[in-house]
């Protein structure tokens, strides 16, 4: 029997409800594919800060380290009501997600979308645009740019001052546009560059390295395309796109929209890696305090990110096709969470979506 150690976060809101169904999913997966997982709790957010005063410790750091991966559902509460955002912005739970980010040092971020075929009526695009489908990867660079460099507001000539800073060095960037490239072998053979060289420096220099890159992927079709272009192309025709490679803060931006326009942020997973198989998967979507214990929220997107889990991390293919497949065919069967209902399908709740997927694997 294949084992492996896996740390899980159940994280804030929806987080605990959604990680059940995945953990169930890939348990069920185990068993049908011969493998056992070790789970590990740990914490991270807003659970963390209410077990022990801040939102990443160093437990949790090296329990995640010693594990093959993480799991991880959502972070985060509702920022004018919860206690959380009355401590200042490097105790509250997104710096423990950003320092996990970093102290794993997980610089390539995956956020696949595409549109299934059960929810063209769901996309919000045009009828041409919807119809024509589309299947692509954001490649967000995770651990630099302006989420971390040096920030500072200060008072200047009796007035406030605030500065964040956008760098990037020429390793940084080459790491992820040489895993962009080999990602897009495996795919549809295309990288499109979304940077803001018009304008940037650091964009500038993006366009340099990748370029640089690009020369050694003869077989790979490469371009760039300005972020303000891109995130209207997106809405056009993003059939246009395979793998869209970009540095963090425009990798986040365009994520959400890439996500909106599969018909639910709700659908799409994400996987954090570095330079082994190591990695952390989570839904791109937040936490939904607004909707969380009411068993509403769609875990399809935790269960998706699973799939990535046995896929990049464990090299459990099969496990991680069987899960996909069995995602697909719950839509196609009519069964449909809260978000993604539509009249004349059928309804169901986040543990009953979760047992229809662990069923089909
Ligand atoms: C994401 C989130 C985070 C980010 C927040 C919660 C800090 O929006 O994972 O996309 O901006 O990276
Ligand atoms: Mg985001």
């Amino acid at each position: 029997m294949r084992e492996y150690d896996i740390s899980v976060i159940k994280g804030d809101g929806i987080g605990p409800e959604i990680v059940r169904e995945a953990v169930k999913v890939l348990e069920t997966a185990g068993k049908k594919f011969g493998f056992h997982l070790d789970l590990t709790d740990i914490y991270l957010g807003g659970a963390s800060i209410d077990k022990f005063g801040v939102p990443l410790t160093e437990e949790t750091v090296e329990t995640a380290k010693k594990s093959d991966a993480v799991l991880m559902g959502s972070i985060g509460g509702d920022a004018k009501t919860s206690p959380w955002y009355r401590l200042e912005p490097s105790k509250r739970p997104e710096a423990g997600l950003l320092g996990i980010r970093k102290a794993l040092g997980l610089f390539a971020n995956l956020r696949p979308a595409w549109l299934y075929d059960e929810l063209k009526s769901a996309c919000p695009l045009k009828e041409e645009a919807a119809d024509k489908g589309f299947d692509l990867l954001i490649m967000r660079e995770l651990t630099g740019g302006l989420y971390f460099g040096k920030r500072q507001t200060l008072v200047q000539d009796g007035q406030l001052v605030a500065t964040d800073t956008l760098t990037y060095s020429e390793s940084e960037i080459r790491r992820i546009a040489v895993k962009a490239f080999d990602i897009a072998r495996k795919r549809r053979n295309k990288v499109t560059l979304v940077d803001k060289a018009n304008v940037l420096d650091s964009s500038r220099l993006w366009r340099k390295v990748t370029s640089e890159v690009a020369e050694g992927y003869p077989d790979v079709t490469y371009s760039w395309m300005l972020v303000d272009n891109c995130a209207m192309q997106l809405v056009r025709d993003p059939s246009q796109f395979d793998v869209v490679l970009t540095e963090n803060m425009f990798g986040d931006i365009l994520s959400d929209e890439a996500s909106m326009i599969t018909g639910s942020i709700g659908m799409l997973p994400s996987a954090s890696l570095n330079e082994t198989k190591f990695g952390l998967y989570e839904p791109s979507h937040g936490s939904a305090p607004d909707i969380a214990g009411k068993d509403i929220a769609n875990p399809l997107a935790t269960i998706l990110s699973a799939a990535m889990l046995l896929r990049y991390s464990l090299d459990e293919d099969e496990a991680a096709d069987a899960v996909e497949e069995a995602v697909r065919k719950v839509l196609k069967d009519g069964y449909r969470t809260g978000d993604i209902y539509t009249e004349g399908t059928t309804k169901v709740g986040t543990r009953q979506m979760g047992d229809l997927v662990a069923e089909r694997v």
